[in-house]
């Protein structure tokens, strides 16, 4: 049943630039609540992603962005040569959901940074084990060796005779003995010397990062953010009223010298310095002194994200900016949602001492403590060496899976689609060595190899602007069965014809 083109404008589909979260994620946004709320029906064809691109005034690949992002999660199907269709059966609607969903249709009385808040984080629905498809989607761990039964009796332990410190709280910081573990984690893992009162536990990063920006910006303030890099970051500054500048990150990390000609009185950076998402760069030494001197110099603050340094594979990791920083101004997050699982919501934030305590009076003026459901049961998890243990076994796995996804690429890709090495991380970045593909821009690749039922994420989905002109395709390799390697790299090399 083919609709006619005019869609956008049945469907009240607004993109507006001005608004801080990528514009592919705007339109997946609004595309998908279409999808959940009805008002696009189950096996409706989609019209071309050239004629939604001219009607809606934005870049074809910004579409293809939108439509790979839906296809992946199983909103969108492809038939053959003749278009893209909602799916016939939606995997993950469910009547209740698909009300409350639409009950948070943008009404007119919205404030206007709602658009923000709307069109941010996407429900990420990890890749079922059992599918036949592999699903290299980056961004998903396995949770599957998670040691569950010693989990469930740390948790039954701590909540037997609870202390009144467990059952009542009362510190906004968090549980004093979880702050004092993850001191003790930090100083041994990461080099960061700090006080069990510097620590704030957080539900994530992004939560960090609401409360950083609440703290330190006022309404506009600018903030350099890497380009590419994780929405999530972008989108909750945004949120909270920060002015994103896209700063370049290349081989050595964030440009510093870009970000100084750019806004040299931006009042935060956030990096990932030791990882960065997505490229993978460790930022050199003498770019990490460069931006602690711009931070000393401009009296601005740093947000160190340290996602997922734990799982590096080979050599010692640099220790974490924060070591290096001598004046106070680097505010250090992390989080558990990749060390352990990511429904845990637990993470961290480490202040500077002369912002400890007004972290955390924010903490309480927003929400008077985190939960204590987990943390007594967390702190002996870390403490008894459990900790440990667990990042010792996901390493060797994540690290086999790592060598299974370069051996698929080398035997598969014919040299058209290049992965290397990285000594850390949960993916890799190929790069488009084929001329022809390279052509075609990494969204339609990513477009095509969706469609023989495989997912991999373009690399220009996490850049702003000129989506679709990055040379790379994502390949999240821990959450994908061993088994999964060849046949997945079979099937995208039949589908490129490679
Ligand atoms: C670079 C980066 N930072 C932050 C996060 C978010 O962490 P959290 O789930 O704790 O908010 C992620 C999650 O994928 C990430 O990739």
């Amino acid at each position: 049943m083919a609709r006619p083109a005019g869609i956008g404008s049945l469907l009240d589909i607004a993109i507006d630039e001005r608004v801080g979260a990528p514009l592919f994620h705007q339109l997946y946004a609004q595309l998908r609540q279409a999808i959940l709320s009805g008002r696009l029906r189950r096996g409706e064809k989609l019209p071309a992603s050239r004629t939604l691109a001219q009607e809606l005034g934005i870049s074809r690949n910004t579409v293809l962005g939108a439509f790979e992002q839906l296809l992946s999660e199983g909103y969108l199907v492809m038939r053959g040569g003749s278009g893209t269709y909602v799916a016939g059966d939606l995997p993950d609607l469910r009547p209740e959901q698909a009300r409350a969903e639409s009950a948070v249709a943008p009404p007119p009385e919205l404030a206007r940074r709602s658009a923000i808040l709307l069109a941010g984080q996407r429900t990420r629905v990890p890749p079922a084990r059992s599918t036949l498809a592999p699903c290299f989607a980056p961004g998903f761990i396995d949770s599957s060796d998670f040691p569950y039964p010693l989990w469930s009796r740390l948790l039954a332990k701590s909540w037997r005779q609870p202390s009144r410190a467990i059952v009542d709280g009362g510190d906004p910081g968090g549980y004093p003995p979880l702050r004092q573990a993850i001191a003790d984690y930090l100083r041994q893992a990461r080099g960061i010397d700090c006080a069990p009162d510097d620590v704030l536990i957080v539900s994530g990063i992004r939560q960090a990062v609401d409360l950083t920006c609440r703290l330190l910006l006022d309404s506009g303030d600018k903030v350099w953010v890497e380009r590419p890099g994780f929405p999530g970051i972008g989108a909750a500054i945004a949120a909270s009223g920060g002015s994103l500048v896209h700063v370049s990150v290349d081989e050595e990390g964030l440009d510093v010298a870009e970000g100084l000609r750019r806004a040299p009185k931006a009042r935060l950076a956030c990096v990932a310095p030791s990882h960065q998402y997505p490229l993978g760069v460790v930022m050199s030494l003498q770019r990490r002194l460069s931006l602690l001197a711009w931070a000393r110099a401009a009296k601005a603050w740093v947000l160190e994200d340290d996602y997922d340094s734990e799982f590096r594979y080979a050599g010692r990791p640099l220790a974490a900016l924060r070591s290096l920083d001598g004046d106070g101004r680097v505010i250090y997050v992390g989080t558990l949602s990749k060390l352990l699982f990511p429904s845990l919501r637990i993470g961290y934030l480490v202040a500077p001492r002369a912002l400890a305590a007004a972290f955390r009076s924010a903490r309480a003026v927003v929400d008077d403590q985190p939960a204590m459901a987990t943390q007594p049961a967390l702190a002996e998890f870390f403490t008894s060496g459990h900790l440990a243990a667990h990042v010792r076994r996901m390493r060797q796995t994540y690290a086999r899976r790592q060598q299974l996804l370069l051996q698929a690429a080398e035997r598969h890709f014919g040299g058209k689609i290049v992965l290397s090495p990285d000594a850390a991380g949960l993916h890799l970045v190929g790069r488009l060595a084929d001329p022809a593909l390279r052509r075609q821009g990494d969204a339609k690749v990513a477009e095509k190899i969706a469609a023989a039922g495989v997912t991999v994420s373009p690399l220009s989905a996490y850049d702003v602007g000129e989506a679709g002109k990055r040379d790379g395709l994502m390949f999240g390799y821990a959450a994908v069965p061993d088994g999964k390697f060849q046949p997945g790299a079979r099937a995208i090399a039949a589908a490129l014809g490679l």
